[in-house]
């Protein structure tokens, strides 16, 4: 069976309710399912929230599909004992093995493909029969926000993928917003310069693994179907499009066809944004949907956008850009971590095996050009950058404030930053002061023993044999 979304969910359902939980009514699709996922987090809970029935809508719905950043490790297929003995970074190597390959496409047959079990076209196109969510009081309406796009580049015939949000206009109409430095905003443009209108499927609801390849960073050349089927450890399976001439894939939940006239501008927003903040009203293009296929026991795919989900879906592929930048200047980079339990994705800590004095700023400063990470930590090679609070304890004890805090203003960054300025300071621009803290030891100079245990009675003991009482699992 190939892998899907039901395989992933069947994984987490069967590691309990710290996993996977269910609502017991029919949910408003009107900030109560966002509301529930902010309760659990207040309580350090990031199961999968399956919803069977949204106020409205036949289909359910499914969110928080990868609240923890430990659920990549289910998605991934890591097992538990390897996760528990290998750590956080078991992880990245897993996916850093994936990422560095890709895998072509396999095609079956529409007849054979589980989202063509239902194919709507023309009049009887109605969006408005998906659980569409509006997700915060400010929000101009209701999204799509976690399901990506598949468009081809009309130069060379490659298809590209990205996560872009879709508004509910009409029954038959979605705003498609592209951030303009994206790969997809590229091909729009080129459509636009050829007077061509520009064929898109929006994905609805797949294995996390498929979805995260869409956010793959990569060349404009890069097929992000095969960077999907890599990601997933086998052929990703694609049919073709009902209306539009894209793979489109069969495996899905739903998918919804149609075409962007990309000199068409309307507006998007305000929407609540992933740095914890309202985004204004910014320009989006218009989709004209011309099919939905779907399964028939369909589920539908979201993502609160202004929860720390939307972090952990982000960090690993900025992750592993981020370690090839650090590892070109420092080879001895050991790990590189963004902190992916705050929103907004902006503090990376970097850990080195540093040899040489000033490898550490290297090492930041090469860290910072990811544009999102506006704060890079540099630790000694001991320091675990998973682990937050030893990467606090180095900058609390190892920086020299006045010589290991190195500030760079003026550097392009995501207007959606509060901070970020244009070129006079005084208007809101694209640039943000970024900032490299080293808080390794100095090279050659004596510094403080840190205490640890000793080695032999941290390895043999365990604490079943030494406590009187059966300690729960940690949440
Ligand atoms: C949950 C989530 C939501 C996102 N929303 C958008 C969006 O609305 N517009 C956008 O351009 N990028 C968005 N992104 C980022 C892009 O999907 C990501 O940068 C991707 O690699 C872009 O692909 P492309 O360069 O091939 O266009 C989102 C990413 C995630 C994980």
């Amino acid at each position: 069976m190939a892998k899907d979304l039901r395989e992933y969910l069947k994984a987490v359902r069967d590691m309990g309710p710290e996993f996977y939980v269910e609502t017991n009514r029919p949910m408003d699709p009107r900030l109560e399912v966002c509301v529930i996922q902010h309760k659990l987090q207040a309580q350090n809970r990031f199961p999968v929230v399956f919803c069977p029935e949204i106020k409205g809508s036949k289909i359910p719905l499914v969110t928080n599909l990868i609240g923890d950043y430990n659920r990549w490790a289910v998605a991934l297929g890591i097992d538990q004992a390897t996760f528990k003995k290998v750590g956080e970074i078991a992880i990245f190597q897993e996916y850093s093995k994936r990422r560095s390959q890709t895998r072509p496409v396999q095609e079956i047959p529409s007849s054979e493909a589980p989202v063509k079990e239902v194919v709507m076209r023309g009049d009887d196109v109605d969006l408005t029969i998906l659980p569409l969510l509006h997700h915060a009081e400010l929000d101009s309406g209701k999204y799509v926000n976690i399901g990506f796009t598949v468009c081809r580049d009309p130069d060379t015939g490659i298809c590209n993928a990205g996560v872009y949000r879709h508004e509910l206009k009409s029954r038959n109409e979605l705003g498609c917003f592209i951030i303009p430095a994206n790969h997809g905003s590229y091909i729009a443009r080129r459509y636009a310069e050829m007077g061509k209108p520009m064929e898109i499927a929006l994905v609805c609801g797949h294995h996390p693994m498929v979805v995260l390849g869409s956010c793959a960073s990569g060349p404009l050349n890069m097929n992000e179907l095969e960077v999907m089927g890599s990601l997933l450890g086998e052929p990703l399976r694609v049919t073709r499009g009902e209306t539009v001439d894209l793979p489109v894939p069969a495996d899905a939940e739903i998918v919804i066809e149609g075409t962007v006239d990309t000199r068409q501008w309307i507006t998007d927003g305000p929407y609540a944004e992933y740095q914890g903040y309202y985004g204004d009203v910014t320009p989006c293009y218009l989709m004209k949907v011309s099919a939905i296929t779907m399964r028939k026991d369909a589920i539908f795919h979201d993502l609160d956008n202004a929860h720390r989900e939307h972090i952990t879906w982000s960090v690993l592929s900025h992750e592993y850009r981020g370690f090839q930048a650090v590892k070109a200047v420092v080879p001895t980079i050991k790990a590189m971590h963004i902190f992916p339990h705050t929103l907004g994705f902006k503090i990376a800590a970097v850990s080195i095996r540093k040899r040489v004095p000033g490898e550490a700023r290297l090492a930041g400063l090469a860290a910072l050009q990811d544009f999102q990470v506006k704060v890079s930590v540099v630790v000694d090679e001991e320091i675990d950058v998973y682990n937050e609070a030893q990467v606090l304890w180095a900058v609390g004890t190892r920086t020299l404030a006045d010589r290991g805090v190195h500030i760079i203003p003026d550097l392009l960054a995501p207007g959606l930053d509060p901070t970020a300025y244009d070129e006079s300071r005084q208007k809101k621009g694209t640039m943000v002061t970024k900032v490299v803290i080293d808080a390794t030891r100095p090279i050659g100079l004596p510094f403080a023993i840190p205490i640890t245990p000793p080695k032999d009675l941290w390895e043999s003991m365990e604490l079943e044999d030494y406590l009187k009482v059966k300690l729960t699992a940690a949440v």
